[in-house]
């Protein structure tokens, strides 16, 4: 198996670099969205560097957060970035966990589940977060749709005083396809080159719906980032809440 592009440290630093931001107004949009309602434990799936279920525990002054990840250099970071005593980061895979705990509230930020290539794996996923979640407790994801895969594909180009990158983006085989060129710039001048490739997956947002019914979640709702009902076929990202 590959290395994942998040096991690579420049890639690692490019992405916090790019991505802190939507942590941070994800758990804005989170705190003013459940202001009225008791909300104790936060379990946080694929959860990266961890910023924002450190932002999370601390403006809802939660009892304790738990995040889980697949690569150990996000646990690291997280663990690194993210010191409290409230907080703890397990390195796992969401499709098959178990913690022995319930949740008031699980999350999966940032297209997180995307990555997940079998709709099988949604399925896994979906029953570990139903047996990890207190009756009444919230699920809440999002993830890229079909509209972005068909405008999936593009080459972009940063440049930044350490290192640039080139980003060649695809959607052959119904699948987003990322081809990553990092070019490191060494003390001698020269660059130093390091690839890497990702694949994600996306699903019709009628077969997302029904399997989430079926394993028994409620009150399922497709919105944007502001939790106002959307259509999941007229957005590129769609967010998704529902309940135990
Ligand atoms: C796009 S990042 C999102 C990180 C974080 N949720 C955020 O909002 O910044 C995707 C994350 O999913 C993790 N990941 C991918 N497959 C996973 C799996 N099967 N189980 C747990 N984590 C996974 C990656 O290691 C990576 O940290």
């Amino acid at each position: 198996m590959n290395k994942s592009a998040y096991d690579i440290d420049i890639f690692l630093k490019d992405y916090v670099d790019k991505n802190s931001k939507f942590s941070f107004d994800r758990a804005l949009a989170l705190k003013e969205k459940f202001k009225y309602k008791k909300i104790t434990s936060i379990l946080d799936l694929a959860c990266g560097t961890g910023l924002f279920l450190n932002e999370m525990v601390k403006s809802f002054d939660l009892e304790y957060g738990v995040g889980v990840d697949l690569s150990a250099n996000m646990i690291k970071y997280a663990k690194k970035h993210n010191q409290s005593s409230k907080l703890k980061f397990v390195k796992g895979d969401m499709t098959n966990f178990s913690l022995e705990k319930t949740f008031d509230l699980i999350t999966c930020n940032y297209d997180a589940i995307n990555h997940l290539i079998m709709f099988e794996d949604w399925q896994k996923m979906f029953n570990n977060v139903y047996s990890h979640l207190k009756i009444g407790g919230v699920f809440t994801f999002d993830y890229n749709t079909l509209l972005k895969l068909k405008n999936f594909s593009r080459t972009s180009y940063y440049e930044y005083e350490e290192y640039n990158c080139v980003w060649h983006n695809t959607n052959e085989n119904d699948r987003f396809n990322f081809d990553f060129s990092y070019y490191i710039k060494q003390k001698n001048g020269e660059y130093k080159l390091i690839k890497s490739s990702q694949i994600e997956s996306t699903f019709p947002y009628k077969l997302i719906a029904t399997t989430l019914k079926q394993m028994g979640f409620k009150h399922i709702k497709f919105c944007n980032k502001d939790f106002k009902k959307c259509n999941p076929n007229k957005v590129f990202r769609c967010f998704v809440i529902c309940e135990k």
